[in-house]
């Protein structure tokens, strides 16, 4: 299966639902590249930081930066890492702040515009096991297997706090619910790509389920829809 390229899953949902490590573990069982988008929103927000320009005010000069940045996953210190013009990234980018700056980034068009190209030339070479929120949607609309990923607002804040206390941030679940919120309702809400499960995605609520549960439920539906490839003989 490694050999064919493209899009073998999409993984789409809001905040906190798990796709991350759900999406991770799939692309190794299936032997795939794992592509985690969000982190390329996330570092389009950190460099625009860096430079000191503003969503709203510089929003031509943003998404003109999206479109000279390179963006490169790669193995190190035991997990995915992505590199942006060859810098480790990986720690700057997983601050609440850039979160929701990212939230607030991915707005802006062009922004859009250069991340889809890029993601979309991931996928040329290798097969791919991209998250998202718009990637059976927008990215690949053509994916193998699309899955929605849920759980509800409370469940997916009090697993964000969690990581983050676990990683040494000092929040308050409160804080993490309402910051959760505010970015669930912006990419829910914005006018390109929003937010919304693809009509033929199949919605996994994770409430009440492992991880090992959700990632067993995934790697299950990819092996039915291959199967179901290979017997039309594509
Ligand atoms: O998955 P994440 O929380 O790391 O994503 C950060 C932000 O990037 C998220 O609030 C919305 C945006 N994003 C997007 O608009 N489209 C994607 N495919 C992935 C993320």
């Amino acid at each position: 299966m490694s050999e064919r390229t493209g899009c073998m899953v999409a993984i789409d949902g809001p905040a906190g639902a798990g796709k991350s490590t759900v999406a991770r573990a799939v692309a190794r069982r299936a032997g795939c590249t794992y592509i985690d988008t969000g982190a390329m929103y996330r570092a389009v927000a950190y460099r625009a930081l860096l430079d000191g320009l503003q969503v709203g005010s510089d929003d031509r000069a943003i998404g003109e930066l999206a479109g000279t940045l390179t963006f490169e996953f790669r193995d190190s210190d035991g997990g995915d890492h992505l590199f942006v013009d060859g810098e480790d990234v990986e720690g700057p980018i997983r601050t609440p702040e850039i979160g929701n700056l990212s939230s607030s980034v991915s707005t802006i068009p062009a922004v859009r515009e250069h991340l889809v190209a890029a993601q979309r030339r991931m996928a040329e070479t290798r097969s791919v096991v991209m998250e998202g929120r718009d990637i059976g949607t927008v990215v690949f609309p053509d994916a193998l297997l699309k899955v929605f990923l849920t759980a509800s607002a409370e469940e997916r804040a009090r697993r964000r706090y969690e990581q983050l206390i676990a990683g040494g941030e000092d929040v308050s679940f409160e804080r993490v619910l309402a910051n959760q919120r505010e970015r669930d309702e912006r990419d829910s809400s914005r006018a390109i790509a929003p937010l919304r499960r693809a009509e033929d995605a199949v919605e996994v609520n994770s409430d009440g389920m492992s991880v090992e549960q959700v990632i067993d439920r995934v790697v299950e539906l990819l092996e039915r829809r291959l199967e179901e490839r290979d017997e039309q003989g594509a």
